[in-house]
């Protein structure tokens, strides 16, 4: 079958084809369009600029999308789209666009569940891999410990009770004077400094609840910033970022070794923007040797936001007959 994945549900607008079958998975064109150097002038994503944005972008990347797959839009099979969670705007320019495809070709219309989508990226990478496994997504908007069942059967077993930890990276970034999203520039500052140098408390929440707080992290790191500022004490940028860097991996392996003590799950899939940080893939790697879990790693650009990743949900919702109608609408929020 041939998938066309439509994304808009934050910064990214993205479409891409998709050619899935029981046994192939292949990625025939993957279009983005970034809209980072907008929202960089404001230092965080402002809705109002992503929906216009988003607005002016996608037939373009449509119509890129489908000359890159050498297809025209009479080969598509069915038509996938990320509904929710994220910017109800944004979403809904590629909820809106993807009806009329559907309405105006009489192909199905498949509404996708972002989170779902990005644990979908591992599939694309690992052409064997098959649930049941464990997803830890983590990106600018979620952090979730998912036990995937099947290709549709999700539970979220653990979560953060406020901020996300792609967040908490941008944040403690901005607060750093780095370029919006700062993430890959922590990733990169963290490899210059001392991850022991300053003792941050630790995300993962005490006990046996698989819940994090991201919050208290970033704020303890802010709060250290502007008392060297206001002490007049010169700050060691990348013992910051060393240290923040090192909190981060450490709170989230402390929650995924729990997770596998309570789930036995064996293997691990790590999805979303912030799995790509060289520092989180190698302490979960650690982790995952001493515990003798199995770790796929999608490649850095399928861990973003990315049309691939939806096409590729899409086909296994498809299949598992969760088709949507012309009333699909955009959800801010999950369920
Ligand atoms: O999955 P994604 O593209 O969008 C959402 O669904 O949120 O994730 C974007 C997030 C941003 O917060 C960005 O700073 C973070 O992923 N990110 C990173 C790295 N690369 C991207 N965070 C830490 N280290 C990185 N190397
Ligand atoms: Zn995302």
């Amino acid at each position: 079958m041939l998938i066309l994945g439509i994304e808009s549900s934050c910064d990214e607008t993205a479409v891409s084809v998709c050619r899935m079958s029981d046994s192939e998975r292949t990625v025939l064109s993957d279009a983005i369009s970034s809209q980072i150097e907008i929202h960089k002038l404001y230092g965080g994503v402002v809705p109002e600029i992503a929906s216009r944005a988003h607005a002016e972008a996608i037939s373009g990347l449509c119509e890129r999308a489908l000359c890159e797959a050498g297809v025209t839009l009479a080969d598509i099979d069915a038509v996938g789209v990320t509904y929710t969670p994220g910017l109800v705007g944004a979403l809904l320019v590629g909820v809106n666009f993807a009806k009329g495809l559907a309405a105006a070709t009489g192909k199905p219309l498949v509404g996708v569940d972002h989170i779902r989508g990005h644990i979908a990226a591992a599939y694309l990478a690992h052409p064997h891999l098959e649930p049941p496994f464990f997803a830890l997504v983590a990106s600018g908007g979620h952090t979730s410990l998912v036990k995937v069942s099947s290709y549709t059967d999700f539970e979220t077993v653990g979560r953060t009770r406020d901020d996300a930890i792609g967040e908490a990276f941008d944040k403690v970034a901005r607060v750093m004077d780095m370029p919006y999203p700062g993430g890959a520039a922590m990733d990169a500052l963290a490899k210059e400094g001392d991850p022991d140098a300053i003792k941050f408390p630790s995300a993962a929440i005490a006990g046996d609840s698989l819940e994090f707080s991201f919050s208290g992290l970033k704020s303890s790191v802010i709060n250290y910033l502007h008392n060297c500022e206001q002490k007049g004490v010169a700050v060691e940028r990348a013992d910051v970022a060393a240290s923040f860097t090192a909190t981060v991996c450490a709170s989230v392996t402390k929650k995924l070794a729990q997770a596998q003590e309570k789930y036995s799950y064996g293997r691990l899939v790590l999805a979303g923007g912030v799995a790509a940080n060289s520092h989180l893939r190698a302490a979960i790697g650690e982790m995952c040797d001493s515990l003798g879990v199995e770790l796929y790693l999608p490649p850095r650009h399928l861990c973003g936001d990315n049309g691939a990743m939806i096409a590729c949900q899409a086909y296994y919702e498809y299949q598992a007959g969760n088709t949507a109608g012309a009333d699909l609408n955009a959800r801010a929020t999950g369920k």
